[in-house]
């Protein structure tokens, strides 16, 4: 018997509608996604790719039940729906977590690192507070940080102690999967590489499951098992990494591996 996935998306459609300009009550329906499958085994890094505007984000944000989508989308067996879901938003929070672009417009800057990575647990009323400082102290050594940035302030960090801060909060509630949308296309090469680097080192210490979303295919396959080549909405093709990497089925394809060639986001 197959064993289960990490994350099934099926048959997920997605229409934006908003309204025409000057004309009162004239609605404007834009389909966003147009049924995409995809099934993540668990501990598994699958990488989404496609150019600004094809429907990644928007495919994440289904994924993290924050909208609305036609289809099924399932995490660990359980049905992520934001409309009729199985399970509440608290629970899917323990479930699946977020890494975004840009760290800095995720965390209150004045806030000191540790006060944000303990954040998660206590409004999950998980652990007393000795705990959950210990929760932190580990989570900060799994980041690269030592125990003393749990005191700095968000705005003494660099931008990539920054994004190590959003990753430790993504990891507090320890998740199966992270959706990691762009986490490193706004930072440059080198700092880019390090969290890259995190990001496999996180997924091969904790086995954790996760979707890279990027428009640099060539980033994409340095760090992904499988990968998805969307365009308008839709999956081109998918394969392994290798396999899209090596031998792609379309056009569109080398045209991405053709654009990433020399940079890492
Ligand atoms: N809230 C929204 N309302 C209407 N259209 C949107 C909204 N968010 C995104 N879009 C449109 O949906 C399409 C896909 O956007 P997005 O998922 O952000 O793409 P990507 O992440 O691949 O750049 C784009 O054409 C974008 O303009
Ligand atoms: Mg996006």
């Amino acid at each position: 018997m197959a064993t289960e996935s990490l994350l099934s998306i099926r048959g997920v459609s997605n229409t934006y509608v908003s309204h025409a300009w000057g004309i009162v009550g004239k609605k404007i329906a834009k389909p966003v996604l147009d049924n995409i499958n995809i099934e993540i085994a668990p501990g598994e890094i699958f990488g989404l790719v496609g150019e600004s505007g094809c429907g990644k984000t928007t495919l994440g944000r289904c994924i993290l039940g924050l909208i609305d989508y036609r289809g099924d989308i399932l995490i660990d067996g359980v049905r992520q729906d934001s409309r009729g879901r199985a399970c509440t938003r608290r629970e899917m929070a323990r479930r699946v977590q977020a890494v975004f672009q840009d760290p800095a417009a995720s965390l209150n800057p004045v806030k000191r690192a540790g006060w944000l990575l303990e954040e998660p647990l206590r409004v999950h009323r998980l652990g007393s507070k000795q705990e959950r400082l210990k929760g932190v102290d580990e989570t900060l050594d799994l980041v690269g940080l030592d125990s003393s940035y749990k005191d700095r302030r968000v705005n003494e960090l660099s931008v990539g102690q920054k994004q190590r801060i959003c990753i430790g909060c993504a990891l507090m509630l320890k998740p199966k999967l992270i959706i990691a949308d762009e986490a490193v296309s706004a930072l440059d090469v080198s700092v880019g590489a390090q969290i890259l680097n995190l990001f496999r080192d996180l997924h091969q210490t904790l086995g954790l499951g996760m979707v890279f979303i990027g428009h640099n295919l060539n980033l994409v396959y340095y760090l992904c098992d499988r990968i998805a080549v969307m365009r308008g909405g839709r999956i081109l093709e998918q394969g392994t990494a290798e396999e899209v990497y090596s031998a792609p089925k379309h056009g569109y394809t080398r045209e991405l591996l053709k654009a990433g060639e020399g940079g890492l986001t």
